[in-house]
């Protein structure tokens, strides 16, 4: 990563340096895609690695104000009508309803909008300003299981995921996501059933079930050490008893971790796992634009005092080759069940290692796409390492 003073830019820069088959051109083509963050907590849980920031709330709308700012500053990089807006965290409910509404309201409309809520911040207020902005919302559960929200440090008790649907449904909010995780410290088999029972009972239209992540060296991974081990025997039988479960509930699995039904499969996130460009800004957003990746410093006072001041935020910047691109492209594009295209990646894998997967029933090729096989989507990410030829 090169460390770079930041310096407002327009968006015509360097052509790519061969024929890519990504979004950049000699005449870069503006992101379809923007993600906002709001890295405000109201605590910070103990498993969570994102960029977040606890108390200040009295620099929520000094925050909001300078998210505009820079999407003012390096709005060229995107589509004036793109396709998605994200507002991820962090807890963007946290901002309460007005300062959502000026949030929602100042950023460009899309097909799809999606907005990141905690269940024990959703109010009626809160839930009317997503309805009547057709917003679809991603609520993070985690689990029904309230020893399991105590061993994750969370705030929401059960109670609150189902008066956050009930208070999200009622004010017209028409696609509706929750997330879990498996893999808790102390989640047996009866445990997650209980979790999905919950869940498919509230009829989400899409849901995403990640693998817990216990970061090493972390409080939390130190503390749950014993339990972590010996969760790690049950994950890959939890993940596909989570396949089978709501596969059999009626949603179709379209990646890894995400489940929809009714067409309810999430745009912004697929265009991530396409290889997509798209525009990231608020602390820590990353944006991936042709041949290069920006990831936003994470501090909060360097970034206000930036805007505040007309410029653009600290950050860094990391050239991004042909051949890097397509390896991503591989590696996200085999987490879904459509696969990835073989020609988009050929230059990058080996081809005796996709006969041995194929052979292995693992991997299989069909209509000029490689995917995985039901026994290799647990394994998608060594899968691809194998799959990828030495640079
Ligand atoms: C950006 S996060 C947080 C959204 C929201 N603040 C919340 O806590 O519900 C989005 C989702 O990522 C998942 N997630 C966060 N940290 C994780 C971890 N360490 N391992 C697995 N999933 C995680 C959670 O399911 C969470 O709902
Ligand atoms: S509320 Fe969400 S973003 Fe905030 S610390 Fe907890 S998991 Fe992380």
């Amino acid at each position: 990563m090169l460390g770079v003073a930041m310096v407002p830019r327009t968006f015509a820069t360097a052509p790519c340096r061969k024929g890519a088959r990504h979004d950049c051109d000699n005449a870069r083509v503006p992101a379809r895609h923007l993600y906002v963050h709001v890295p405000f907590c109201a605590h910070r849980c103990g498993y969570c690695d994102f960029v977040t920031v606890t108390g200040h709330d009295d620099r929520h709308a000094a925050y909001v104000a300078a998210v505009l700012t820079e999407l003012r500053l390096r709005g060229g990089a995107l589509d004036p009508a793109p396709d998605t807006v994200y507002v991820g965290g962090g807890t963007p409910s946290l901002l309460g309803a007005n300062l959502l509404a000026r949030l929602l309201d100042a950023l460009p409309p899309a097909a799809e909008r999606t907005v990141e809520c905690n269940p024990e911040s959703v109010t009626a207020a809160l839930a009317a300003t997503l309805g009547a902005r057709d917003i679809r919302v991603s609520l993070g559960a985690q689990t029904f299981q309230a020893p399991l929200l105590s061993v994750l440090e969370r705030q929401a008790t059960p109670a609150d995921v189902t008066t956050a649907v009930d208070l999200l449904r009622a004010a017209g909010v028409r696609n509706l996501s929750l997330d879990l995780i498996h893999g808790i410290p102390g989640q047996d088999d009866a445990a997650l059933d209980a979790d999905l029972d919950a869940l498919i009972a509230l009829e989400p239209d899409h849901c995403s079930v990640y693998e817990l992540e216990a970061k090493p060296g972390t409080r939390f991974t130190h503390h749950h050490r014993a339990a972590l081990d010996a969760q790690a025997e049950r994950l890959e039988g939890h993940y596909e008893r989570v396949i089978e479960r709501l596969e059999a509930a009626g949603y179709r699995w379209y990646e890894a971790a995400s489940f929809e039904r009714g067409d309810a499969w999430s745009r912004h996130n697929s265009a991530y796992w396409r290889g997509r460009d798209y525009l990231g800004v608020g602390i820590g957003a990353v944006s991936t634009l042709g041949d290069e990746r920006r990831t936003n410093g994470p501090r909060l006072a360097a970034y206000l005092a930036a805007l505040a001041a007309g410029s653009e935020p600290p950050g860094t910047v990391e050239g991004l080759d042909d051949a890097t691109r397509v390896r991503e492209r591989l590696i996200l594009g085999l987490r879904l069940a459509e696969g990835v295209e073989h020609a988009a990646v050929a230059d990058v894998i080996d081809d005796a290692a996709l006969a041995a997967l194929v052979a292995h029933g693992v991997a299989r090729e069909d209509g000029g796409r490689i995917l995985l096989e039901k026994r290799g989507r647990h394994l998608a990410h060594d899968i691809a390492a194998r799959l990828l030829r030495d640079a």
